[in-house]
């Protein structure tokens, strides 16, 4: 006899591999363990506030939290802030060379596209700026409190910490900060280190692969 909890764990397997097969073939770095771990804070309104990833790309981690806004029945969109340009590293003669960007210099054509062939256009909404930017637009169009932001953006020691800066006066008391490619690229490492060592108002909470989460203090 199975019980309840077998019979759930069964249902939450499936329903992984069922997000899974929608993001199936999107490129990008993130695996399917950070994609859920994504979806699921996105998924839980615990705090109000809107939910904002910094790099989009061609729409990977777009998808998983406009998945996990739907799995939560969470209305509002995801806000995802990218110029669209690539990062360091994507451009032409460098380690990740994009073809996209090679060929014609923006990831926003197949991340349109990325969005609407997977049925997740109306959950979000994209910023199509360079952070620095976005940050003085959201605090044009009124400021509103961020339950969680993703940065995913340029890796340097230098952009993490200006992500950071910019984006987390907006995260409410018990919203997430959580940060991508941590282990994998030396400046982020190197900020998210700091950060867990300055003991502030954003707590380390947990680890899901390259991913490391923060909450800020209720207090
Ligand atoms: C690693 S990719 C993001 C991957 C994406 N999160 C995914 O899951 O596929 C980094 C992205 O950050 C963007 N980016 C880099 N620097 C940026 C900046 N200063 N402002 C906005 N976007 C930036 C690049 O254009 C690129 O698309």
């Amino acid at each position: 006899m199975l019980d309840r909890q077998v019979v759930h764990e069964l249902q939450v397997i499936a329903n992984f591999a069922r997000m899974c097969q929608v993001v199936a073939g999107v490129e990008g770095w993130l695996r399917p363990t950070e994609g859920y771990a994504l979806a699921r804070m996105a998924s839980v309104a615990h705090v109000p506030g809107e939910v904002v990833e910094i790099g989009s790309f061609k729409g990977l981690s777009s998808c998983w939290l406009a998945m996990g806004l739907m799995m939560g029945k969470v209305s509002g969109k995801a806000f995802a802030i990218d110029h669209f340009r690539g990062s360091p590293e994507h451009q032409p003669g460098q380690k990740f060379v994009d073809k996209d960007i090679a060929a014609s210099g923006s990831t926003r054509a197949i991340f349109d596209a990325t969005l609407s062939s997977k049925g997740l256009t109306g959950h979000v909404e994209a910023i199509p700026m360079a952070s620095v930017e976005a940050a003085e637009e959201w605090r044009r169009r009124g400021a509103r409190p961020i339950r969680l932001v993703f940065i995913d953006g340029d890796h340097s020691y230098e952009a993490s910490a200006q992500d950071f800066a910019l984006w987390s006066e907006f995260v409410t008391p018990g919203g997430y900060v959580a940060f991508h490619d941590v282990n994998a690229w030396e400046g982020v490492t190197r900020f998210v280190g700091e950060l867990v060592a300055a003991k502030g108002v954003f707590k380390p909470m947990f680890a899901v692969d390259s991913i490391r989460v923060f909450q800020r203090s209720m207090a």
